[in-house]
């Protein structure tokens, strides 16, 4: 619910528990006054003015903006013709609107009336400049969202060099700041420090979010665990550069996060208008995990789109070629793959990368999306049949934005990859990158796209993108414009992704970037799950998955079974400990099933079935994490909202003999199916009082990663 009080100067907008207010002060600023627990008080209770030489450095600003004496870091940085970098934006008008807004070309949370409300507040500056901040409320899952249009009203041209989505200063200082980081093979792992005086930012300038750093972060008392304690979550809506940053000051701190002003110059002529993406909003006074959760059903319910959004419609356990073939096969060997994964119980078959003219390595071909015969002689239709003829479903992977310099497309149109005229272009794995923020360029992968998606029945396309951005300069754009060429690049991502599912509706989307350097909240509006990391190993993966899903819910996360010793890692584990990983994302295989014999295949098949039968509270459960992850174990609990039906994962021997605290609300009693190391699947009945008051009584495993898969549901005799 949004209040906009008659005066128009005081301003609420609730969730189911939370609520967050601004108000106009008597220069006509918009003050932020509070985001925190749901409060009907409507008491305006402005900040007082200090001694008037300082007081904008000690004023909760809800659009800081630069030049007028906050000194806080800018990240609104307007620069105007005569070379001024300042703005006195000041209250115009406000407009409370039933539905969430949507923003033209980006992606953005969606709910229609009564879900979703929009707040739109309309501040101006004299000299030529107007903001509309839009607030966006989905009240159910306590999401709050804003964006900003800002305009040029003035006569001469004007640049934005920075914008931020959200500023939010809060009151305090003694905060922790979360962010999750990592490498290839190792991402979001969550890093939580004391906010300290001063700066403390996470970004990227890669042109994608990159391995390095999330755009999700959040704020938590030093108190907050995963089941206490107030957190501010915050996930960008956004796929490129981004900076996060929170500043600690006499003031308190202020948490902001935007665009990532460096190589960022956007000119607006006069007339012109710049949308800002989106960023979501969470408090929580229930630590980590409520924070998550009111993310996990945002996400599920009102970012992802298509068909997939329905969680209760299965989704294929696919194997996927990459690790059991690599760019080392033929029609034979990816036939032989399929049969012994059709006996494994898998529904689709993915060709990874290799399949395309002259692919034998990662050093040449990507842009010429034809196959190479010499591995497919009947072209991708041809396989295509004969997967289908063994009752699987076909799906293959693309790098749509990727060039090799030995390719046919570079010989014919060197000029559409990003390069610097003058100098020499930087290959990251033998490949350039498109300029996608080039429509001619786009319509020529476009039209590749479409030729093979229509020549055979596709139903799951992984769409990869192996490398950061560098020698960033369009062909065709003006040299006072080159800044804006890493924002127009993802616009342009965006545009064909959305091309995509318009023809294919009910085509699968998978996106990856070398694993997980691109998962994000813009990705996930155009495919509804993406590929967590090239790093498959069991006691890794907790780790991974553990980060990702502070912010992303299981449903959303690519988790494949593969073969020990892991390629990445080199480590064993149990096979019960790599479904435990597996099973909690989206499931499929990575490996070569052809070296299975009979008896494992089958073996797998039961764990496909498993998946296939609880494949829906899987995806739309509740996710608690019960024990972090140490570095040797790990546990967690998916559950229906009804606790009716509960699946608790606990990986690492570090779990033996413990009991499991089980925070859903079990009641009644439970038939018990549980799957573990060194043991046959068992049953058993559990009492639901004693679940609540004692946990789940883990067994001891006696291995070095053994896992722990128990189905709990509720006996319809209770
Ligand atoms: C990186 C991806 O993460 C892998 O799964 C695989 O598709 C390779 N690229 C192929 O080049």
């Amino acid at each position: 619910m949004i209040v906009c009080e008659p005066s128009g100067h005081f301003f609420a907008l609730h969730t189911a528990h939370t609520t967050y207010q601004m108000a106009v002060d008597e220069q006509g600023h918009l003050l932020h006054l509070y985001y925190g627990p749901r409060t009907d008080a409507s008491a305006v209770v402005l900040p007082p003015h200090k001694d008037p030489g300082c007081w904008p450095n000690l004023l909760p600003q809800e659009w800081p903006a630069p030049g007028l004496g906050d000194h806080r870091a800018p990240f609104f940085e307007p620069e105007f013709a005569d070379g001024t970098i300042a703005a006195d934006l000041c209250f115009e008008s406000a407009e409370v609107r039933p539905g969430k807004y949507s923003l033209p070309g980006l992606p953005a949370f969606w709910a229609q009336d009564p879900q979703g409300e929009t707040l739109s507040i309309t501040l101006t500056d004299a000299a030529g400049l107007t903001v509309q901040l839009l607030y966006g409320v989905i009240a159910d899952c306590d999401l709050i969202t804003r964006a900003a249009v800002i305009q040029n009203t003035g006569s001469a041209p004007l640049t934005l060099r920075g914008v931020p989505s959200f500023s939010l200063d809060l009151p305090r200082k003694d905060l922790d700041f979360l962010t999750l980081d990592g490498d290839w093979a190792y991402e979001r792992t969550p890093h939580r420090t004391p906010l300290r005086p001063g700066v403390q930012s996470v970004g990227s300038v890669c042109g994608i979010p990159n391995h390095f750093h999330n755009p999700a972060a959040l704020l938590c008392t030093p108190d907050a665990t995963e089941t206490s304690g107030e957190c501010w979550g915050m996930a960008l809506v956004y796929s490129g550069n981004f900076r996060i940053q929170a500043e600690q000051s006499n003031a308190g701190v202020r948490f902001a996060a935007g665009i990532e002003p460096y190589h960022f110059a956007w000119i607006l002529a006069p007339g012109e208008s710049f949308t800002t993406p989106e960023a979501a909003l969470v408090y929580s006074n229930s630590g980590l995990g409520g924070m998550s959760r009111c993310f996990h059903t945002a996400i599920r319910e009102h970012l992802i789109r298509g068909k997939y959004r329905d969680m209760s419609l299965k989704r294929p356990v696919l194997i996927n070629s990459w690790e059991a073939c690599y760019f080392t096969f033929d029609e034979e060997k990816l036939l032989a793959l399929a049969r012994a994964a059709k006996q494994s119980g898998v529904d689709l078959f993915v060709l990874d990368d290799g399949w395309f003219k002259g692919r034998n390595d990662d050093t040449t071909s990507l842009g010429d999306w034809a196959a190479d015969t010499a591995k497919l002689p009947g072209g991708v239709d041809g396989l295509c049949r004969k997967i289908n003829d063994l009752g699987l479903d076909f799906g293959i992977w693309v790098e749509p934005e990727a060039i090799s310099p030995d390719s046919e497309l570079f010989r014919a149109h060197s000029d559409w990859a990003l390069q610097i005229p003058g100098r020499a272009t930087l290959p990251i794995r033998h490949q350039y990158t498109l300029d996608f923020s080039r429509d001619d360029v786009r319509e020529g992968i476009w039209q590749q796209l479409t030729a093979l998606l229509d020549s055979c029945p596709i139903r799951y396309l992984k769409w990869d993108m192996n490398r950061s951005l560098a020698n960033v300069y369009s062909a065709a754009l003006p040299a006072a414009r080159q800044g804006e060429v890493y924002h127009r690049y993802v616009l342009g991502v965006y545009d064909l992704q959305q091309r995509l599912i318009d023809r294919y509706p009910d085509l699968l989307l998978e996106n990856c970037a070398g694993g997980g350097a691109r998962f994000d909240c813009g990705m996930l509006y155009y495919s509804p799950q993406i590929w967590t990391s090239d790093n498959t190993d069991a006691l890794s993966r907790l780790t991974i998955q553990y980060g990702t899903s502070l912010f992303y819910p299981p449903c959303t996360m690519g988790a494949h079974y593969s073969a020990v010793p892991n390629h990445v890692t080199g480590h064993v584990s149990d096979p019960q400990a790599r479904m435990a990983a597996a099973l909690s994302g989206t499931f499929g295989y990575e490996l070569d099933l052809t070296a299975y014999s009979q008896d494992q295949r089958a073996e797998l098949r039961e764990w496909s079935a498993f998946y296939q039968e609880h494949g829906a509270l899987i995806r739309s459960g509740t996710l608690y994490r019960l024990c972090p992850p140490d570095g040797f174990g790990s546990a967690w609990a998916i559950a229906a909202p009804d606790s009716s039906q509960a699946i608790v994962f606990a990986v690492g021997a570090v779990l033996d003999g413990r009991s499991l605290p089980l925070p859903f609300a079990a009641q009644g009693c439970y038939e018990a199916e549980i799957r573990q190391t060194g043991a046959e699947t068992s049953r058993c009945v559990q009492d639901g009082e004693a679940l609540r008051a004692h946990g789940l009584p883990l067994p001891n495993l006696h291995s070095t990663l053994p896992g722990y898969i128990c189905y709990l549901k509720r006996s319809s005799h209770s």
